[in-house]
């Protein structure tokens, strides 16, 4: 029995088939959509590579069905540069030489604007790894991730304190 869905993905509307319920968020991303930005680490939600925002909330797309996002508002990390514009956090990883490995950064990038819409960041790096701790990283570029997600939440604050002015 196929079943149809439809979500909104980085401000498009989809429509899609599904020939089995079983189908995760990740794969309907990565396969049926080509939005293979999203990456697949562990698959059972532990490493945090898939995290994409789900109605404005971080979520491991790997253990989410793609049917119980029917009508949601999805975010990737190809929808969030506007146009040649990167979003804070693209421009702050670039800065502080986020991505060593680079597997595991679309999650991370999307994981840490969560956090900081969230308003969970605060301005301390023991907070920012305590919030960031679903996603692994396990090379180098630990420290500028972090430093990349402090500059990034001040940045979103002080665009917010203007966009409020
Ligand atoms: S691939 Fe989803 S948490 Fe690792
Ligand atoms: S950037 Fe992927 S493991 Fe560190």
């Amino acid at each position: 029995m196929n079943l149809s869905i439809s979500l909104t993905v980085n401000g498009v509307r989809q429509e899609v088939e599904l020939d089995d319920p079983r189908v995760t968020l990740l794969d309907l991303l990565r396969e049926r959509l080509d939005l293979t930005g999203t990456k697949k680490g562990c698959d059972r939600g532990q490493c945090g590579a898939c995290t994409v925002l789900v109605d404005g909330k971080r979520i491991n797309s790997c253990l989410s069905l793609a049917i119980s996002n029917d009508g949601a508002d999805i975010v990737t990390i190809e929808g969030l540069a506007k146009g040649d514009e990167f979003h804070p956090v693209q421009a702050a990883f670039i800065a502080h030489d986020g991505f060593q490995c680079g597997f595991c950064t679309p999650g991370q990038i999307m994981s840490a604007v969560g956090l900081i819409a969230e308003g969970q960041a605060g301005e301390d790096a023991e907070r920012i790894r305590e919030g960031m701790s679903g996603n692994l990283c396990r090379c180098g570029a630990y420290v500028g991730i972090t430093e990349a997600v402090l500059e990034a939440t001040k940045a979103v604050a002080d665009a917010n304190r203007r966009k409020a002015a």
